[in-house]
């Protein structure tokens, strides 16, 4: 219950790298942690294969998918990278990061390249990941310093829970 009170958040996918295969996975629970260094937080099981290749490559890309994912999303987090490639499984595009090994989704809207912040006690205790953001970028027109759902073009996709996902549908105050 907690968790549905504060979402809906974007949902992301998370890429990274276990030997040579790519990882992707939806995570809801994600958020900014600090603006300066820029950081953010994901609250991963470590039982998943993305858990798995962060820890091996230590860092990963946060991808911002728009509505027009939004099934593919679901279906990302129905199967295990263990078991399939999820890239060659759905036909996403794997684009080579700017600072990061970890590859980035080529249709994502927004990216946050970030390396692993090895903070045990997160890992250990809570299965938080924290990461320093190294570079970010969003696609031109729909993000102009912030998300623009007032405008028309792809928009970010809210997780409310289990399958049930919304999208902003505007601005209410200026
Ligand atoms: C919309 C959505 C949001 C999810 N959010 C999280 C999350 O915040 N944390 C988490 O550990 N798993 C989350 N999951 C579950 C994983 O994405 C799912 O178990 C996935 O298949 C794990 O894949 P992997 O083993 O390839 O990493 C979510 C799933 C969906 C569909």
């Amino acid at each position: 219950m907690a968790y549905r009170l504060l979402s809906p958040g974007p949902v992301v996918l998370v890429s990274s790298l276990f030997d040579k295969r790519a990882a992707i996975t939806p995570i809801a629970w994600n958020m900014p942690v600090s603006d300066d260094p820029p950081m953010v937080a994901l609250e991963i099981w470590d039982k998943h294969f993305v858990y798995k290749a962060i820890m091996q490559t230590k860092d990963f890309v946060v991808n911002i998918p728009s509505t027009e994912m939004a099934d593919t999303v679901r279906k990302l987090g129905g199967v295990s990278g263990a078991k399939v490639d999820k890239f060659s499984e759905y036909g996403l595009t794997k684009e080579k990061s700017e600072k990061v090994k970890s590859p980035r989704l080529g249709s994502a809207i927004g990216i946050l390249e970030c390396k692993l912040r090895e903070d045990e006690r997160m890992l250990k205790e809570y299965n938080i990941v924290l990461g320093d953001v190294v570079y970010a970028e969003a696609e031109e027109g729909v993000f102009i310093d912030r998300w623009h759902p007032e405008k028309d073009g792809p928009k970010i996709i809210n997780h409310l829970g289990g399958r049930v996902f919304s999208v902003p549908s505007g601005r209410i105050l200026e």
